[in-house]
């Protein structure tokens, strides 16, 4: 059911923990489980995110999306790390079973909120970027 890149993320999680001082925390919930996922951005003076750790209560796919994920944005702008959406991480894993695909949602909607709360101590605008929600709209589900 998963695949052999899900499995070796989930087994062996890259980036899990937190970053002291982080340039941005965004801390998202998934109403359909209740899952929480929390994401810390190091992002330097030239709006390039140095490193990004993450924590969650999420399974075993929202763990592999969360690792691939902070993968993905590592060494990228902000501007280019708001292109790592859950598609292209769930892409990235070589797909998640559809039942799965809300737990991707997690990794990309908490890396939102870790840019919004960046874009705010900096008295910054992102493009593309809106305030984040406590919890994940059911909406953004449809889409698949
Ligand atoms: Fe909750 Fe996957 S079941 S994040």
């Amino acid at each position: 059911m998963y695949s052999e890149k899900v499995m070796d993320h989930f087994e062996h999680p890259r980036n899990v923990g937190e970053i002291e001082n982080a340039s941005g925390t965004g801390t998202v919930g998934n109403p359909k489980c209740g899952d929480i996922m929390r994401i810390y951005l190091d992002i330097d003076e030239n709006q390039v995110i140095r490193d990004c750790k993450f924590k969650t209560y999420g399974c075993g796919a929202a763990v592999a999306t969360s690792s691939m994920a902070t993968e993905m944005v590592k060494g990228k702008t902000i501007q280019e790390a708001m292109k790592v959406t859950n598609k292209a991480v769930a892409e990235a894993l070589d797909g998640l079973p559809p039942v799965k695909m809300h737990c991707s949602l997690l990794a990309e909607e908490a890396i939102h909120a870790a840019l919004w709360d960046y874009a705010k101590k900096n008295g910054i605008t992102i493009e593309g970027l809106s305030e984040p929600k406590d919890n994940i709209d059911e909406e953004d589900e449809e889409e698949y």
